[in-house]
């Protein structure tokens, strides 16, 4: 393993236990790339909800790093991805984000491809040009229970064991029964694992997040977050939800698997929901009959998390654009037969976690600009980063292999 300038396994083998990672991790080039070789373009990434694409001809196109993928619904009604790539010359095919369409027609030299990805048409070609060697390249592709997940690999890891253990409190929610009520991107101009590291601990929640953190009680340590949980506990049951906790996590995973987790945290008393004043913003979701005070955190594969609360679903997927610069898309999720501005108001449902986003984006820039300094030396985790740890030991390993 020898980039133009470094020995990575030279600089795994050297990264002290329980330390931030050394700065070439988030600055070489040469880093970077493996890095897409070999856990971004490896592993399973959140590309929305089913419900996002309900006819034939319906599409979404997604962008990780140097990958484009369009994931469309074909005429017998699957779900599939394809790679963004004309079988011409290469041209991006479809330049749109989303929507309807019969066919894609490349926009350079007009190769048309039909919903299943077969070329249909291909101008002035000799007449033994065989059309059917050519359809989009597709892209693996599964749904977890309602959840789009794409991977840019021919052997993706497997997911029959998130799928089975993830089953129950995933029915809770009722998640086949979802749909988006909102979508927000957000661009981070900063190396994308400082993104996820951050999203992982809730060290900075008291001193970045004060609306977070009157609600959340994530940072509460000892007894008084024993007795917090203990009220949540008591209530789950007559509330319609079980006490199921999951810990596959990154290091954690099953053998060639996605890894995956579940857990609920109680919120402060007198919060119902993520919302302003705590208040419900949504109808109560799936099997869940009052509110426990409580809310669920899942986690799928390195890059999506997802918080559930019983009354709306927040899903954050973050993933590379180029070594400097990152995406957050956030997915606000509530019951399929709720009615915007009757059971719900977008503002309101988004109103935490926009701004929660936004100020998570001015530190994580901060961490960036430091972290390119001469003068920054890895420092060592708090008690309350040991998620983030572990995903770092999780991003070292799969850097290992080959
Ligand atoms: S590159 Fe697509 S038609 Fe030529
Ligand atoms: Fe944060």
């Amino acid at each position: 393993m020898q980039g133009q300038n470094i020995d990575i396994s030279k600089l795994i083998a050297s990264q002290k236990p329980g330390y931030a990672l050394d700065q070439r991790f988030y600055t070489d080039p040469d880093i970077y790339a493996l890095e897409i070789e070999r856990v971004v373009a490896r592993n399973w990434i959140l590309a929305g909800h089913v419900s996002e694409l309900p006819e034939p001809g319906d599409f979404k196109v997604m962008n990780v790093a140097k990958e484009s993928a369009i994931i469309v619904r074909g005429s017998d009604g699957q779900l599939r991805a394809f790679a963004n790539v004309c079988r011409h010359r290469g041209s991006l095919v479809c330049l749109e984000n989303r929507g309807h369409t019969r066919k894609f027609t490349c926009p350079y030299h007009g190769w048309m491809y039909d919903i299943d990805g077969n070329l249909t048409a291909a101008r002035s070609m000799p007449d033994d040009f065989d059309k059917s060697g050519y359809g989009l390249n597709p892209v693996s592709f599964d749904v977890i229970h309602g959840l789009m997940f794409v991977c840019f690999s021919d052997s993706p890891p497997g997911l029959a064991s998130a799928k089975r253990d993830l089953a129950e409190p995933m029915s809770i929610f009722d998640f086949e029964n979802l749909k988006v009520a909102a979508h927000r991107s957000y661009p981070i101009p900063a190396n994308w694992k400082l993104s996820i590291e951050n999203y992982q601990e809730c060290y900075h929640c008291v001193t970045a997040h004060p609306e977070y953190a009157r609600m959340h009680t994530l940072m509460v340590e000892g007894r008084k977050r024993g007795r917090l949980q203990g009220h949540m506990l008591e209530k789950m049951e007559a509330c319609g939800l079980r006490k199921i906790e999951i810990d596959r996590i990154d290091t954690r995973a099953p053998e060639g698997e996605m890894g995956y987790g579940y857990s609920r945290t109680a919120m402060f008393e007198g919060y119902l929901t993520g919302s302003r004043d705590g208040s419900p913003v949504a109808p109560l979701l799936g099997k869940i009959k009052d509110y426990d005070g409580g809310a669920s955190d899942f986690v799928f594969g390195a890059f999506s998390f997802l918080l559930a609360y019983s009354d709306h679903v927040v899903c954050y997927v973050f993933t590379p654009v180029d070594p400097q610069n990152c995406r957050c898309d956030i997915y606000w999720l509530v019951r399929a037969d709720a009615k915007e501005g009757t059971d719900y108001d977008v503002e309101e449902l988004i109103w935490l976690w926009d701004i929660t986003t936004e100020s998570d984006k001015t530190i994580i820039v901060n961490n960036w600009k430091g972290v390119q300094s001469r003068y920054y030396k890895p420092g060592p985790f708090s008690a309350m980063e040991n998620a983030e740890r572990t995903w770092t030991e999780w991003i070292l390993k799969e850097l290992a292999r080959p």
